[in-house]
């Protein structure tokens, strides 16, 4: 039995906390302190936190989390506080699964998705019996958009999406921000004409204004309307006047008009 529970954290944030049977799991605390309320209140031992990245709001609570659980703590990059195992290589993906939290069968995967910084990665845990699989993406994919490119390239961030676009469709998707809102307004701005996209925009403006958040999501809403998935779509090439161009091309072009945005 798999559970999600969201937790917002800092300004716009969400951390995650996965009941993994027994075994309790927290993805990007940037605060303790929800984590630590909530533990407390549901009486249940962190085993593990997964970090997406090194970014402050995405990990800020790692130490005081460690000092009080004394939970493990995994990421690919070093620059992680309180950094147990670092994912280098394909060979730490079988470490992960040596620290298998589940008593089912699901297992967590690693996906290295680096681009918005140059040591990302995502967590996602397969589906099972009534579990449609969830992909914690970080600041790589959120809904509607991707992170900035900090300090990896757009080449890595374009490779990154194509590899979670290749997750089943019906898995749910937990990022890091709620930026759901920012992004449709954008892809709207990019494609006024789509009603695919317009009714898209219009549920999200329902749900905050009802001060819901927009996630999870599913995949495939994510393959139909966010533009950075949508790079090989016939009706956004032509709307960027780029049908012509590579996918690649296209995905770059998005990104710098979204950071001028
Ligand atoms: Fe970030």
């Amino acid at each position: 039995m798999i559970q999600v529970q969201m937790l917002p954290t800092n300004q716009d944030n969400y951390c995650y906390v996965i009941h993994m049977g027994d075994a309790t799991v927290v993805v990007d605390p940037g605060d303790a302190q929800p984590v630590l309320r909530y533990l407390e209140q549901h009486g249940c031992t962190l085993s593990l936190i997964l970090n997406t990245h090194m970014h402050q709001d995405h990990c800020q609570g790692n130490e005081e989390l460690k000092r009080v659980t004394g939970c493990t703590i995994i990421g690919a990059d070093k620059r992680i506080p309180a950094v147990d195992i670092v994912l280098t290589n394909e060979e730490s993906l079988a470490q992960l699964d040596c620290l298998a939290v589940s008593q089912d069968s699901s297992a967590i995967q690693v996906i290295y998705t680096p681009g918005h910084t140059t040591a990302d990665c995502s967590y996602y845990i397969h589906a099972g019996d009534s579990f449609s699989g969830a992909l914690f993406s970080g600041d790589a994919l959120f809904s509607g958009g991707c992170g900035r490119v900090f300090e990896g390239t757009m080449a890595q961030l374009f490779d990154s999406l194509q590899r979670l676009k290749g997750l089943p469709a019906e898995t749910l998707l937990y990022c890091g921000h709620e930026y759901t809102l920012d992004n449709y307004r954008f892809a709207e701005y990019l494609e006024p004409n789509s009603v695919v996209v317009r009714n898209k925009l219009r549920d999200v403006q329902l749900q905050r204004e009802r001060d819901e958040a927009t996630i999870p999501v599913r995949l495939a809403q994510e393959l139909t309307t966010n533009p950075f998935l949508r790079t090989a779509d016939c009706a956004l090439r032509k709307a960027l006047m780029m049908e012509d161009n590579s996918e690649f091309e296209v995905f770059t072009e998005l990104r710098k008009r979204k950071n001028r945005y």
